[in-house]
């Protein structure tokens, strides 16, 4: 069997990316021109995925290479240094030979810091020395060879108190050498970082919100997945747009289906729609459950009236809970914050996933 055009597990490949074309143009013109930049968006929206495309696109003009970090989890200084050092380890190429020599000039040994931390606080190294060194690696590379370091899942810095402040402190007089981009889920955590004058990365980057696919996007790529393998989608990107809206993930996993149950050389039909949605919601119907079940009680109250009505504060759900206006604000506020609500500019709110959605309205008829 064909390998399926529609992955959804993790990122991407760059030159697999499609739909993002305006993003894409406007990551790769701040690159060109060093001004730093945040990729922010709701969980699974193909943020990476754009991130690695632009890059990918920009490397083709420009050579440049990558310094990848991801900071997913972060727990310490520590663990920041060496998810760094592993990131300088694992590049190739010229700015393997870059990375050698200036390290090798600054007396910093690269690759060796995850075995030096884990011994007795005592005789191990400083985390913040090593974190500096190791950035200090990084800038003066910057000189030699294009490079752009990407920080992912940046949001995350959150949790290690200082960790953002080391950052800037070392970063901001090299914004002009080296390609600055952020990257994170959490997009009201990640707008707090860049427009709240009290954090150190106040007004530090330009923010790139990354939305829903087009229509048109979704459509195409459906269409163009099930004839690059010998089928054809029928009813099936229609159904996904209208299921999904623009939701990249939950597209590529509902097409993902209906194209498993589209034999080679035929057209997908409404049953094959049918069957491929009622498995989709088979498998996520037990972690949709435990997310639930775990939230505050007043959280999942007001997104069941989110579900059915489109607000938090429709008078007609009033009788299905007794919640005051204050609580649903605070219930409303902290499901943005977690990036299960995301609002729109006129601060209308919606919920993200439309799996989650369809399951609520489900469950909670
Ligand atoms: N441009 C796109 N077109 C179609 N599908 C996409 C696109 N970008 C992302 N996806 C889908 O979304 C999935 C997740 O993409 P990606 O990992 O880039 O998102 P993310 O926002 O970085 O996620 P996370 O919040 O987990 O870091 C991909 O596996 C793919 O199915
Ligand atoms: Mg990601």
């Amino acid at each position: 069997m064909d390998e399926t055009p529609f992955p959804h597990h993790g990122p991407l490949d760059p030159e697999r990316v499609t739909g993002r074309d305006q993003e894409t143009q406007e990551l790769a013109l701040h690159l060109r021109e060093r001004r730093p930049v945040a990729v922010l968006g709701p969980r699974r929206f193909g943020k990476t995925s754009l991130l690695r495309h632009a890059l990918w696109r920009l490397d083709q003009v420009e050579p440049l290479a990558t310094i990848w970090v991801d900071l997913y989890g972060v727990a310490s200084v520590a663990d920041f240094a060496v998810r760094l050092d592993k990131a300088l380890t694992a590049a190739r190429g010229a700015l393997r030979e870059v990375l050698d020599t200036v390290a090798g000039g600054l007396s910093v040994r690269l690759g060796v810091l995850s075995v030096e931390l884990r011994r007795a606080a005592t005789r191990g190294p400083d985390p913040t020395a090593a974190a500096h060194d190791l950035l200090d690696v990084v800038v003066r590379a910057a000189g030699r060879e294009r490079v752009v370091l990407a920080l992912d899942e940046f949001a995350d810095v959150t949790g290690v108190a200082g960790l953002d402040a080391l950052l800037r402190t070392h970063l901001q007089h090299h914004y002009r050498d080296i390609g600055l981009v952020f990257a994170g889920s959490r997009p009201s955590m990640m707008r707090t970082l860049f427009t709240d004058k009290g954090r150190p990365f106040f007004g530090q980057a330009e923010l790139l919100e990354v939305g829903p696919l087009t229509q048109e996007a979704v459509t195409a790529l459906v269409h163009e997945g099930f004839a690059r393998t010998s089928r054809r989608a029928g009813p099936v990107a229609l159904r996904v747009v209208g299921f999904a809206g623009g939701h990249p993930q939950r597209c590529m996993l509902l097409a993902d289906a209906a194209w498993q149950r589209t034999p080679e050389g035929e057209e997908a039909t409404e049953d094959t729609w049918a069957d491929a949605l009622a498995a989709v919601r088979r498998n996520v119907d037990g972690p949709l459950v435990a997310l639930y079940e775990e939230l505050p009680a007043a959280q999942g109250r007001v997104l069941r009236a989110v579900a059915r009505t489109g607000t938090p504060f429709a008078a007609a759900e009033a009788r299905f809970h007794d919640l005051s206006n204050s609580s649903i604000t605070l219930a409303r506020d902290a499901l943005v914050r977690d990036g299960h609500l995301g609002r729109s500019p006129e601060g209308k709110v919606s919920i993200v996933d439309p799996l989650f959605a369809d399951w609520l309205r489900r469950t909670f008829p």
